[in-house]
């Protein structure tokens, strides 16, 4: 898959993204080794706290279904006008599993920079610190 694809296949999620408090769409794209893509949006709640992100989303999606040391990229696409930066708290979800993982970080139009996830996230807290 070009990154194109993996990019159009996260900004496809902002139309089933939930947000109807912070207004802010968010849509995701985890591409495994295999060519397997598991997609997320982000889903909000009434309690703000509940609130999961995008990433999350595809992450959850993909460990559940038995995926979880093969992530090579991951897309995320958000609706603003600068690019749709991962929260520290998806940052750190990813780099449990892939550390090594490229990012996509598109804005509205689709545009798109990529950076390692070991540079979004430097010196970052991983299960070799545990296990
Ligand atoms: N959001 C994501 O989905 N991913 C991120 O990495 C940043 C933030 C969502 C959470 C919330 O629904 C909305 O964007 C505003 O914070």
């Amino acid at each position: 898959m070009t990154e194109r694809e993996l990019v159009d296949k996260a900004v496809a999620m902002l139309a089933y993204s939930y947000a109807p408090y912070s207004k802010f769409p968010v849509g995701a794209a985890l591409e495994c080794a295999g060519g397997a893509v598991f997609t997320g949006c982000n889903v909000e709640n009434a309690a703000y706290g509940s609130a999961i992100c995008a990433e999350r989303t595809a992450v959850v999606k993909a460990v559940s279904e038995g995926h979880r040391d093969d992530f090579v990229r991951i897309a995320i696409a958000g609706n603003s006008e600068d690019y749709c930066w991962p929260c520290g708290a998806c940052r750190q979800v990813l780099f449990e599993f892939a550390p090594d993982l490229e990012c996509l970080i598109a804005k509205k139009g689709g545009d798109y920079v990529k950076l390692p996830l070991r540079e979004l996230l430097a010196h970052g807290f991983g299960p070799k610190a545990l296990l």
